[in-house]
């Protein structure tokens, strides 16, 4: 990555997930943590697979759980997760090219609240059975601080904020929706406008192109970005930047791990490189060289190049390791 740039990058390598579940007996280790606390940016592989899933779901025994972790231990509120469909990718699309040609959408999920973390979370006995509760509990300050970034990007795009909410059933929903309308009168320059979830999910797939920045809660958003993943083609497109208060983030493709093709040189790399191109934005301030990155993206896939996943009939088919070299050679 840092070839060529003339950024001078020192990497560091730590196992977490599964592979340190093998290596050390737990998915995240402190002295992990600690050390991507200290680092200026995190690039996150991908952690999780049959082999550990029979762990209790809140335990430290579970590859995702060092996700969280990290999300939470670095206090990374906001995830950004852009879906911009590249023209020549238009006609990968499950929907119809022309309606997804120009799509070009953040998405600013909340990511260290909600139902992933909030308290009471557990499973019990009862006298009639087994259950179990989980918590959704947002505080003023953790909705604003999430809504200010998404207004303040909205302002560096094309100045339109959706809020996606629940606020006909949920509490948190209603308090979501006031503080966000709350935020949207010091942006006075930003179109804001309001859709509860179920209906967002249906708009996403009916006019994907009049959508800018779309600002949610954890558990909608990564929903929501799984299904927006398809208006690009397919998971292993896309990338994301999870981001605090500073500089720190990490970066990782928003597929997660597929353990069926890991090892087997199908999988699609251009998720994961274009979130080394976010890194370079946001962490270490190149919006140049991310750029670069993008563009030598866009060509590759121009020159008619495609992964497994997102080939069309009569396209040639290429591997994990020849496209990242593709992509390698563009950028040269
Ligand atoms: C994501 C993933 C994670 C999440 C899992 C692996 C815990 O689905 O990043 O979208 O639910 O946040
Ligand atoms: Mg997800």
């Amino acid at each position: 990555m840092a070839a060529g740039s003339g950024i001078a990058v020192t990497f560091t390598e730590e196992l977490v997930g599964g592979a340190s579940v093998d290596a050390y007996g737990i998915a995240l280790r402190p002295q992990t943590l600690k050390l991507c606390k200290a680092a200026d940016a995190i690039l996150f592989g991908a952690v999780g697979g049959p082999k550990w899933d029979d762990a209790a779901p809140q335990s430290e025994l579970r590859p995702g759980s060092a996700l969280l972790g990290l999300r939470k231990g670095l206090g990374l509120f906001a995830n950004l997760r852009p879906v911009r469909v590249d023209a020549a990718m238009a006609s990968t699309s499950v929907l119809r090219p022309e309606r997804v040609r120009g799509v070009d959408l953040m998405v600013v999920r909340e990511l260290t609240g909600g139902l992933y973390f909030s308290k009471p979370k557990r499973r019990y006995d009862t006298p009639r059975g087994r259950a179990a509760v989980d918590t959704m509990r947002y505080s003023e300050p953790e909705i604003e601080r999430v809504a200010v970034r998404a207004f303040e990007l909205a302002q560096r795009r094309r100045r339109q904020v959706c809020s996606v909410d629940k606020a006909n059933v949920l509490e948190t929903s209603r308090l979501w929706r006031t503080v966000v309308s709350g935020i949207a009168v010091r942006y006075p320059d930003v179109a804001c406008t309001h859709l509860l979830v179920d209906a967002f999910a249906m708009e996403l797939l009916r006019r994907p192109q009049a959508f800018d920045v779309i600002v949610t809660e954890n558990l909608f958003g990564d929903i929501l970005t799984d299904e927006a993943s398809m208006l690009a083609g397919a998971l292993g497109m896309l990338p994301s930047a999870s981001l605090g208060e500073g500089r720190l983030g990490l970066y990782e493709p928003v597929h997660g791990s597929a353990p069926d093709i890991a090892g087997k040189d199908v999988a699609n790399p251009i998720g994961a490189i274009l979130s080394a191109a976010m890194l370079l934005r946001w962490s270490l301030n190149r919006d140049d060289a991310a750029q670069t990155i993008e563009r030598a993206v866009s060509e590759t896939l121009g020159a008619g190049l495609r992964t497994a996943d997102i080939a069309s009939d009569g396209q040639t088919v290429v591997g994990t390791r020849a496209m990242t070299e593709a992509v390698l050679k563009a950028l040269a």
